[in-house]
This record gives structure tokens, sequence and C-alpha cells, in this order.
């Protein structure tokens, strides 16, 4: 875990190796394989070293037999979004703690109230799974931040929208800050898993202002937990790759063959659709439960999400990319999509046509690091597999005389991830290259090499 906990060390060095030493390529593919296990299966992230997201517990009032809480799941996350449908949130209560009734939430189920008469709880769950309300709820249900079907936005796109509040009563539990007992085992899940919980603290009592502002109020009691994602956590496989090309060069590398799974595996039989397979339109417009596994168009990567990028065009003083999203995955629109590319030019970014943008600094000196996300209501939401499964943008960079060059695979990007998830990258050896760059023996055979190690 070295490498990936080495800040300074971790940012970009390992592949911006590639670009500039001779190094024998097996050892470099090598490297670049365990080093993107030891990133993938880790929950620290090199390009958002403090993304989390807390969760937190205010007491706002006692009441004859427990409390009253407002909670509020607060997405710290530079680029990482929870999309539809929506997070969902356990714990195990610590006594015999019962929940009385909800405001901007739900139990998903009551469990056993039988020892209840007269009153009947909400949920008698001894571990409670607690989901958002869905929008259009009345507003005598509602509270501030809720009833957004579990949807909550990364804070890089939307800041007001990263957070999502429920309000539960508590009864048969301590009613003093002395005999409150926290629950434990929180888990949060997006529906799936991939973030992992650490223990209930409490911290200082939470101030809120008034409306004029004039008077501030104070929880009786607060407690925080913080939540951390690990993509080796969220999946087994990959869910994105990256394709490359560019003008000087007519060979297009596509994504690594297998990259997110294989055609024909034995574990996963019919795992994707063809494009004309009659079949489709069934599975497609799907009958009853929504089941969100992606079902996949079958290609030689197996991915939901490819990502290519294309060095388009060479002017004097800049350079110009297309950067193109295709969705494989007959199941998911992406809404609220967005994409992490690294690439040293991205301090010198001059224009990006139909994508938002803001520079990501994580370690303040080094901004080569840019976050993508789509217009609003004109390419947000990346349409299901098919003909319009796709968003594309043209990005124009400033060259730096002193960096700029389009050998050894220098215009391509180090790293990118669509929706948090780390996408492969082809082999830095199999790049398009630049004609008379003599460096490009076999590289399809090393291709085979890369995809044989890569199904260790
Ligand atoms: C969670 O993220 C917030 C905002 O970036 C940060 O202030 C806080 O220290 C983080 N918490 C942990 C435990 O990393
Ligand atoms: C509990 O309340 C007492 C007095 O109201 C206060 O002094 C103490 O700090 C509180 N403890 C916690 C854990 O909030
Ligand atoms: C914590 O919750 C998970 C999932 O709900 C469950 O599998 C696990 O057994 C729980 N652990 C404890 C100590 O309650
Ligand atoms: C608890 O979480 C809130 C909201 O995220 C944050 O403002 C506060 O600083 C956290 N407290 C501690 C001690 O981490
Ligand atoms: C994606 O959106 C379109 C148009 O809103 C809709 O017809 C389709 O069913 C959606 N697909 C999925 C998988 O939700
Ligand atoms: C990158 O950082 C430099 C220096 O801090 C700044 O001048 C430049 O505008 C930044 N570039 C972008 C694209 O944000
Ligand atoms: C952007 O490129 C121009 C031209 O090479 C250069 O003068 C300028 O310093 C560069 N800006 C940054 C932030 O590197």
């Amino acid at each position: 875990m070295q490498i990936g906990h080495n800040k300074m060390g971790s940012f970009g060095s390992p592949s911006s190796r590639f670009f500039s030493s001779g190094l024998n390529c097996s050892i470099l593919i090598t490297f670049l394989i365990s080093w993107t296990l030891l990133v993938s299966s880790d929950a620290y992230d090199a390009l958002d070293p403090n993304g989390n997201i807390t969760i937190k517990w205010d007491i706002i009032s006692w009441t004859p037999d427990g409390y009253v809480a407002v909670v509020t799941i607060f997405n710290f996350q530079q680029y990482r979004h929870i999309q539809s449908p929506g997070w969902s949130l356990g714990w195990t209560w610590a006594k015999k703690e019962v929940i009385w009734s909800m405001v901007g939430g739900q139990a998903t189920e009551q469990g056993d109230c039988s020892r209840y008469k007269g009153n009947i709880p909400h949920c008698c769950k001894k571990d409670p799974t607690v989901v958002d309300l869905l929008p259009g709820t009345p507003y005598n249900q509602q509270i501030a931040n809720c009833c957004k079907g579990g949807v909550i936005s990364s804070w890089v796109q939307d800041p007001a929208n990263a957070a999502s509040s429920f309000q539960l009563s508590v009864g048969a539990a301590g009613t003093t800050n002395k005999t409150v007992k926290l629950p434990k085992n929180l888990t949060l899940k997006t529906p799936g898993p991939g973030y992992t919980c650490g223990p209930a603290k409490i911290v200082r009592p939470t101030t809120f202002f008034t409306q004029d502002k004039r008077r501030t109020t104070q929880a009786m009691m607060t407690w925080n937990v913080t939540c951390t994602y690990s993509q080796f956590l969220a999946r087994d496989s990959p869910s994105c790759c990256v394709s490359l090309s560019s003008f000087y060069n007519e060979v297009i590398v596509p994504c690594p063959t297998c990259a997110c799974g294989c055609q024909h595996s034995a574990a996963r039989p019919g795992s994707c659709v063809e494009e004309d397979s009659p079949y489709l339109a069934s599975v497609v417009s799907g009958s009853g439960r929504k089941n969100y596994d992606p079902l996949v168009q079958c290609t030689s990567h197996m991915c939901p999400i490819r990502v290519h990028w294309h060095v388009k065009l060479n002017y004097k003083e800049y350079w110009r990319v297309k950067v193109t999203i295709t969705n494989f995955n007959y199941n998911m629109n992406y809404t609220q999509w967005n994409l992490v590319v690294q690439h040293p030019n991205f301090d010198n970014l001059t224009e990006i046509f139909s994508f938002n943008y803001k520079s990501l600094n994580p370690y303040a000196s080094i901004n080569d690091t840019a976050m993508l996300w789509g217009v609003q209501f004109y390419n947000d939401e990346l349409m299901q597999a098919g003909p319009d499964g796709n968003v594309q943008s043209d990005v124009l960079f400033q060259k730096d005389a002193s960096t700029f060059t389009f050998d050894k695979g220098w215009a391509f990007p180090r790293r990118v991830y669509f929706n948090g998830d780390n996408c492969v990258m082809p082999p830095p050896d199999a790049y398009p290259w630049l004609p008379g760059d003599g460096s490009q023996l076999g590289s399809s055979m090393k291709g085979d090499r890369w995809q044989r190690k890569t199904k260790l």
C-alpha cells in the first residue's frame, strides 16, 4: 500500500515515467498492473485525497422515551456522486430502540412490532435500513434536503445538492446525552457496496442559525460517521476503459481485450447481448422489477463505458483533442455523469466546447487534473447503449514549448476516471506512435502479453 499513500510519489509519477525512459517494457507493464491494483484496492484516492461521505446525526430534542434526530449525509467527494436508484443507510441499534416516525425518509421494513399496543412504531428492526423518499412527496412529509430519490451530487458538480437529510423520532432510547447509545455498524449502499463506514464519534454539537441569522441554536448532541469509497469493494471488475487515436497515425488503439470481462467467460455465460439481437428489445424494455446490473453490448472489452481520446488537430500554438464517451450498457442512463482526466497540459487548457470543466488541484501546486461533466439539459445525461448512447466534446490546449510533444504518447491521458471509477488504459507501448518513432516494434504481441497478465 506504500505507493497509494505516498502522496507526491503516487501523483502521476509512475505513468509519466513511461513517457520519458526506455526501461524494459515488461517490467513497466508489471509495474503498471501492480500499481493499478494497489490504487484500486485501497480506499485512498490520489486524485481526491480527502474525499469522503460524512453522516451527521443531530439530536434536536429529547422526548419522553428518546429523541428526535436529523440525519444528514454530506458528500464531500469532488467527483463521485450517488445516482438513481440512490443511497440506502443501515445500522444496528445498541439497545432495543425503535423508530416511532420519520420525515423525509422511510425504513424499508417495519419488522416485528408485536410488543407494542396502541401506537405502532414505524420500524422495530434491530438493524433498520432507511431510504430517501421520492421527488413529489407531499410537503408535510418533507424536510430540507430530502426527497430526491436518494440521489446526491458530487461536491464539484453541484454543492447545493451534495447532501441528503431525513428526520427520525427514536423511542426506547436514552433521554440524556449520557444515556443515549450510538448506533453501530453503519452501512451505506449506493445501492451496491463500495463504501466502508467508521464508528460513530461524538463531536461538538452543531449550531444552527435561525432564519433571520440573529440567533443561533444548538443540537442537544451530535455524532459523525465517515465513510470512504473503494472501487475494489464496489465491483469485481472495472467498468470503464480507454481507447486512443490520433491524426498522425491511422491506428486506432482499442480498449484492452477483456478489460472489464471476457465475452465467452465460463463464469458468466450469456453476459452480453449483440446489438442486433431480437432478444435485445425484450431485455431492454424490461418487465417488472428493475435490475441495475449492467447489461452490456458484446464487445471485445465488455466495458459498460468507453472513453475515446482522439488527438485531432495540431496548430502552431495550440492542439485539439476530441473526447467521446460511449455507453455500452443497455440498463443505464448515466445522469450527471462526470469524467476526471489527468494530463500535463490541463494546466494550460484554453477552451472546452460542450462540457463543463473544473481544474482539480489535489496537491496545490499541480493542476494537471481536470473534471469534465455535461451541460444541463444538453448532454448531462449519457443515454443507454444505442444510437444516442454517447456524448462528446473538443478540448483545446495551448502548447508549452518546453514540454509539448507528440512523441512517446505524451498527448494521451495518464489516468481517466468515469463517475469516480478508474478506467483501464491500453498498455503504453501500444499507443499511436509518431511516424518515424522506431520504438513501436511488435506492439500487438506485447498487447497479448498484457492481456494475459491482467487476468491474474
Ligand atoms: C471528510 O471530508 C471533509 C471535507 O473535505 C474533511 O474536512 C474531513 O476532514 C474529511 N474527514 C475525514 C475523516 O477524512
Ligand atoms: C452533555 O451535557 C452536559 C451538560 O449539559 C455537557 O457538559 C456535556 O459536555 C455533554 N456531553 C456530550 C457528550 O455532549
Ligand atoms: C454489520 O452490517 C453488515 C451488513 O448489514 C452485517 O453483514 C454485519 O454482520 C454487521 N456486523 C455487526 C457486527 O453487526
Ligand atoms: C462532523 O460533520 C460535520 C458535517 O460534515 C462537519 O461540519 C464537522 O466538522 C464534523 N465534525 C468533526 C469533529 O469531524
Ligand atoms: C433512459 O431514458 C429514456 C428516455 O427518458 C427511457 O426511455 C429509457 O427507458 C431509459 N433507460 C433506462 C435503462 O432507464
Ligand atoms: C494552473 O495553475 C496555474 C498556477 O497556479 C494557473 O496560473 C493556471 O491558470 C491554472 N490553470 C488552469 C487551467 O486552471
Ligand atoms: C501556458 O502556455 C504558455 C505558452 O507556452 C506559457 O507562456 C504559460 O506560462 C503557460 N501557462 C501555464 C500556467 O503553464
